[in-house]
């Protein structure tokens, strides 16, 4: 097959770990004879510095074109200035609304081979196999959000309709029939008018739907709780804007590494987007020391959703297993042993995918 891949490299680390998953997509497009072309356009701060918008133009209307994205990170220091005209994250936010990306899956998965690396017990955390549904277009992130105009007070709001709850709990219930049938809603209805909305809706479109499901609502905190001492009671977890944000960051420590996770944000047409959960770690950037796996796992996504190619996604996630079982560590899973580099590591893969 014939697809186009737009690369957004972006801040810090992002071109690094980007280059490492754009030679696994070669690999696995010389293996299996697809034709992929990759085209690299700027987001983030170095669009910023270069255009001086996060997001310009012409890499909205490349990513508008293309059948998948796939992200780095963005962000760093340089851009940190809160009285800036505008921010990379700015850049982030402007992709997913304008795309319509409304759906972030964030899978949390354990890795057998590094239960070591991560700082909870290994008889909590085995076998952990989560899939978030985090809503990515609404809630506080895009709600009226202003600052009075004597400066002493600022708002955010968080607002969600019925339609923006339905289609993310939707998604997340053919998810969880697919899996092992479970849906947990996570909200704050003890307090929040719009989270006691969203637990009325999530409701309805459970109990008239998908009544076949295990469906349990969790208070947010609750949940934050629960994520450390019973992860592996959690199947498929749909929730709001901001608490998906948290809870994703608190449930990456599971597996032992934010180095290992991807993630996709889906809207109901279009390309998808597919980048790491990590950010952009300006602290080690330029060095060749980042986990590049993230990035190749979220290539994987980017191959399953968007191409359509369920083969190639799980060579893909077979090579970075094997990489692992070879013992090959970088810094941040490798627990105080031996650590190979950024390119080691995606050699690694590659070969694994070519089969070689
Ligand atoms: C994420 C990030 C972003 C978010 C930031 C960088 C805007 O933390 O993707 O989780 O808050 O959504
Ligand atoms: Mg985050």
């Amino acid at each position: 097959m014939k697809a186009s891949i737009v690369l957004l490299p972006g801040d810090g680390i992002g071109p690094e770990i980007v280059r490492e998953a754009w030679r696994t997509l070669e690999a696995v497009a010389a293996r299996f004879g697809h034709v992929f072309t990759m085209e690299e356009r700027p987001i983030g701060g170095g669009a910023i510095d270069a255009f001086g918008d996060p997001l310009p133009q012409s890499t909205l209307d490349a990513c508008r074109d293309a059948d998948a994205i796939l992200l780095g990170a963005v962000g760093g220091p340089k851009w940190d200035d809160p009285n800036a005209k505008t921010r990379p994250e700015a850049g982030l936010l402007s992709i997913r609304k304008e795309l319509g990306l409304f759906a972030n899956l964030r899978p949390i998965t354990t890795h057998r081979q590094l239960v070591a690396a991560s700082p909870l017990r290994p008889d909590i955390i085995d076998g952990v196999d989560i899939l978030f549904f985090r809503e990515l277009t609404g809630g506080i992130y895009f709600g009226k959000s202003e600052r009075s105009d004597d400066g002493l007070t600022a708002s955010s709001t968080m607002t969600y309709s019925t339609p923006e709850i339905e289609r993310i709990v939707r998604l997340a219930a053919d998810a969880a029939r697919g899996r092992r049938g479970k849906l947990t809603s996570v909200d704050k209805a003890n307090v929040l008018e719009v989270s006691r909305h969203w637990r009325r809706v999530a409701a309805d479109v459970v109990s008239t739907d998908y009544p076949d499901l295990d469906y349990e609502v969790v208070l947010v905190d609750a949940m934050a709780m629960h994520l450390l001492s019973r992860p592996r009671d959690f199947d498929v977890v749909v929730t709001g804007n901001m608490f998906g944000d948290i809870l994703t960051d608190e449930a990456s420590m599971l597996p032992g590494s934010l180095g290992m996770l991807p993630s996709a944000s889906l809207g109901s047409d279009g390309p998808g987007l597919y980048e790491p959960i990590h950010g952009s770690a300006p602290d080690i950037a330029g060095k060749n020391v980042a986990n590049p796996l993230a990035t190749i796992l979220a290539a994987a996504m980017a191959l399953r959703h968007s191409l359509n190619l369920e083969i190639e996604a799980s060579t893909v996630e077979t090579a970075v297993d094997q990489v692992l079982d070879d013992g090959l560590r970088t810094g941040d899973i490798a627990a105080g042993g031996p650590t190979v580099s950024t390119s080691e590591m995606g050699d690694a893969v590659a070969r694994y995918v070519a089969g070689t």
